[in-house]
């Protein structure tokens, strides 16, 4: 039986922190043993918020780095540059006759976006964004898309899309699906509902014990609780968010000795540092080897681009033969 298609993809705006690992990787890499799984280094979509180009292919190197020090095995899972297969462009162009204006204004992602960075005038290019990202998943007639959250209303423009191709030309597409993690969002160390770049509340998967050790003092606790007698509460704690899913047998102990007043911030904090630290020392120790083989990764991502690329031919011939173009 051939294998169920996972297509999913990031931007490489940067190292990776936890809560990349948490709301998607982390599924990448389980997924990968049953299903054909394609990963893609969105470095077009970099350009709708940042004309600035000169460190994307540097940043794509990275997330390399991040992803397969992270477990994603290179011989299962191609990974490659969006810009190097050119299907996608020409994917784009197609399905934007597709989709009506009103729709893309209405993709709460966007909102969000110009909120957070302040944006002034939306770009074409950045309205268009689902657009690309319904090309990156159907080009390779993805089944699932392991996404975070946020990517959801996306996903839901792909299937609008296929939806709207297959009614025109025949069943070319497959109506693909978000999965999501079991819990998709990692709180910031700051308290701020998302973990994020622009935000700099991040751990990074690259991050050294020392560094995680002082970021995590600094990580915003129950304001209620001064000192350490005093009694906390670990549903508002952001440092107790973490215990949860990276400490989970200590985690009701935990709790228990918070409210009672036995655990202080501080060795909590030392605890939970100490519990990342474990968890990422096999990412960071592979990441440290990687750093260093360059022509590794790049042989890597030459040979996901092939794979990829005989993909997204394929589909493209259907695409044309069923439009009768070309
Ligand atoms: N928009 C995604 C993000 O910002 C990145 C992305 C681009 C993607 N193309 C994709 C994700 C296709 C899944 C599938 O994280």
């Amino acid at each position: 039986m051939t294998k169920k298609i996972i297509l999913s993809g990031m931007r490489p705006t940067g190292r990776l922190h936890i809560g990349h690992f948490v709301g998607a990787l982390e599924n990448w890499i389980k997924l990968q043993n049953e299903y054909q799984n394609y990963h893609l280094i969105a470095d077009y979509h970099v350009l709708t918020t940042s004309l600035n180009t000169k460190n994307i292919y540097q940043d794509s190197l990275d997330m390399l780095i991040d992803w397969i020090a992270a477990g994603i095995d290179p011989e299962k899972s191609p990974m490659f540059r969006q810009s190097q297969i050119k299907e996608h462009t020409e994917l784009q162009l197609i399905f934007a006759m597709l989709v009506t204006v009103n729709r893309l204004e209405r993709n709460p992602t966007l909102k969000d976006q110009v909120r957070d960075l302040s944006i002034e005038n939306v770009i074409y290019g950045h309205l268009g964004y689902p657009v690309l990202q319904a090309a990156d998943i159907l080009l390779y007639k993805g089944n699932y898309v392991p996404v975070g959250e946020d990517q959801v209303p996306h996903v839901e423009i792909t299937r609008e899309i296929a939806r709207k191709f297959n009614n025109a030309f025949g069943e070319v597409f497959p109506e693909c699906e978000p999965l999501l993690t079991k819990s998709p969002r990692l709180i910031g160390l700051d308290g701020n509902s998302k973990m994020s770049k622009s935000l700099g509340n991040t751990i990074l998967l690259s991050d050294s014990p020392e560094e995680i050790t002082l970021k995590l003092r600094k990580a915003v606790t129950d304001t209620q609780k001064q000192r350490k007698g005093d009694p906390g509460r670990p549903e508002v704690c952001v440092v107790f968010s973490y215990h949860k899913h990276f400490n989970t047998d200590e985690a009701p102990a935990i709790d228990s000795d918070c409210r009672e007043g036995k655990l202080g911030c501080v060795d909590c904090k030392l605890k939970c540092a100490a519990k990342i630290s474990e968890f990422l020392s096999p990412v960071y120790n592979r990441r440290k080897e990687l750093e260093n083989k360059t022509n590794y990764l790049i042989e890597t991502l030459i040979n996901g681009e092939q794979r990829a690329r005989e993909k997204a031919v394929e589909t493209m011939k259907e695409v044309r033969s069923v439009m009768q173009i070309g």
